[in-house]
């Protein structure tokens, strides 16, 4: 069985750089990717050990064509420079403030151009009995991964956090059942695009994961991973997600 993969995605948490540092030492674990806010990343840096760092966000401008005026933007080079070798592309809070499919496909060539690893967000707002939430995805990935080389496919991760299931105001858990059902048809939407000889990327659930339903999408909904946000601050929940996760892997 592959390795999961976990991710941890701070949001805009916690307050300050001491939080962030005492939170980063909780969860500095092997197999862990830790995605905070942009302005701990330096310091973060310099206490873990085993975990890896990513982030939250990058500039849709290609800081390979040279420094241009952006003003509040964080290009791809400037963090990988700090360290950083993954990025959340298309979540759901992004999205919502405006960040199309288009713009997710130009973060997501200029992240691979820069050797970091895009953390794709997919997932509908609401489940619908027509089935339309199935089209919505479908659009998701087709146009946010337009034009990629099929070679580039495995680069990629692919995290389907149904917005539903996100937060504490999720309208419901997500059942892994429904996850599989995604996970599938995912699979089926990339090889449409790409041919039925293209590398999976792995697919991880977030939406509300915690220590007691990690096992149940692992194993009954074969998630390659989790991408994990309020149960990540935790330093105590997250050390038992990973832990359930080790004991998956062997
Ligand atoms: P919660 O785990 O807090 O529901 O957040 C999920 C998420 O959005 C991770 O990216």
């Amino acid at each position: 069985m592959n390795k999961k993969i976990i991710i941890a995605n701070w949001k805009m948490n916690p307050l300050s750089a001491k939080e962030a540092i005492k939170i980063a030492k909780g969860t500095d674990l092997k197999g862990v990717i830790l995605c905070a806010p942009t302005i701990y990343l330096k310091v973060i840096k310099k206490v873990i050990k085993k975990a890896k760092l990513g982030s939250q966000n990058v500039s849709v401008e290609n800081p390979l064509s040279g420094v241009g005026a952006f003003t509040g933007e964080v290009s791809a080079k400037m963090l990988y420079d700090i360290g950083s070798r993954y990025t959340i592309v298309g979540h759901s809070e992004r999205r919502a403030m405006g960040e199309t499919n288009q713009i997710i496909n130009k973060k997501i060539k200029v992240l691979i151009d820069t050797a970091i690893t895009p953390v794709l967000c997919i997932g509908e707002i609401e489940r619908d009995e027509n089935h339309e939430y199935l089209n919505i995805v479908k659009h998701q990935i087709e146009e946010c991964l337009f034009g990629l080389n099929k070679n580039l496919l495995s680069k990629i991760i692919i995290a389907y956090e149904p917005v539903w299931a996100i937060g504490k105001n999720a309208l419901r858990e997500a059942t892994p059942a429904e996850f599989l059902e995604m996970k599938i048809f995912t699979k089926k939407v990339l090889v449409n695009i790409f041919g039925d000889k293209v590398e999976m990327p792995a697919m991880l659930y977030g939406g509300s994961v915690d220590e007691k339903n990690t096992r149940w999408f692992a194993i009954d909904g074969g998630a390659d991973g989790f991408l994990v946000g309020r149960a990540s601050l935790d330093p105590k929940k997250f050390k038992e997600i990973v832990k359930i996760c080790e004991t998956l892997n062997k």
